[in-house]
């Protein structure tokens, strides 16, 4: 249960953006110290993360004219758009570094971009479901990386990399109802709800899943049994990966569901504190949408 009160409740979409020069990350060849399988998994999510949020942005700004007499509605739209603009632009110089350690992000782009090109010849309404659903999974894993000190430590060991990812993990939870709650006045279909699930999933899950077996497949001489051994070990103390996400993603398919059920408001407030004097307020937002 969230301690935030009604009058410190976390207000506005802000956007803003880390202090550090991402393309030249202090990291080591494997992000996940001694362990390649996760190493590969989250260089794979970092690899579709810019393309994947271009398909974002583009699909809640198709419905621009709906909100135009809604202030607070465009207000959030405009957050949104914003943030993820910036997210996309910072995993795109962490994907340059990751890049230049060997991890296979240029070839994961092009695969994501061409995913996102198929949707995006989908009917508009199908591609902002599909976004309300990869929002819903983004702000799980988001929930799991700022609840759980042990997920930090072990995942995101290097101070850039977990900027980058705290910072983008708090944001995903101060826009995690946007694209549903604009989903909402396009469409209340349950139908369409789910068919964005699936279409998430196969469209985006799915390149990230082969992309990460492509990567993990290039690397397989590092594939020692201490390296297994180590992300046994490294499953086991993160809760990132595993059932407890795997069972909060599914909950998008109870009928009722709204993101604002899953209460986030005292972790924002906390992460907001935490992370502002490493991040930069950014004027992206104005005139973004
Ligand atoms: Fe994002
Ligand atoms: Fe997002």
């Amino acid at each position: 249960m969230s301690t935030v009160s009604t009058a410190t409740r976390p207000t506005g979409i802000p956007v803003r953006r880390p202090n550090v020069d991402l393309a030249q990350a202090d990291i080591e060849r494997w992000i996940v110290p001694g362990d390649p399988l996760f190493s590969h998994l989250l260089a794979a999510l970092s690899a579709v993360f810019p393309n994947g949020e271009d398909f974002f942005v583009e699909s809640v700004r198709n419905y621009r004219s709906k909100v135009e007499d809604d202030p607070e509605m465009k207000a959030r739209v405009k957050g949104f758009i914003g943030q993820e603009a910036m997210h996309g632009r910072e995993h795109r110089a962490f994907n340059v570094r990751l890049a230049e350690l060997g991890y296979p992000t240029v070839a994961l782009d092009r695969d994501i971009l061409r995913s996102a090109r198929r949707l995006q010849r989908l009917p508009k309404p199908v591609q902002l479901a599909i976004t309300s659903a990869s929002e819903h999974f983004t702000s799980v894993l988001a929930r799991a990386v700022l609840t759980d000190e042990q997920t930090r430590r072990t995942l995101f060991p290097a101070p850039d990399g977990e900027l980058l990812i705290t910072w983008h993990a708090l944001e995903e939870l101060e826009h995690k109802d946007v694209a549903f709650d604009l989903l909402q006045t396009v469409s209340r279909s349950y139908v369409l709800r789910m068919l964005g699930l699936f279409l998430a999933a196969v469209g985006f899950g799915r390149v990230v899943a082969v992309g990460y077996a492509r990567g993990v497949l290039a690397d397989h001489q590092y594939l020692s049994r201490s390296a297994l051994r180590r992300n046994r070990h490294n499953f086991r103390h993160q809760q990132m990966v595993g059932p407890r996400s795997w069972l909060a993603i599914a909950g998008y398919i109870r009928p009722g569901f709204h993101p604002r059920h899953i209460d986030t408001d005292a972790l924002v407030v906390e992460w907001r504190e935490r992370l502002g004097p490493a991040l930069t307020p950014n004027r992206i937002s104005s005139g973004a949408m």
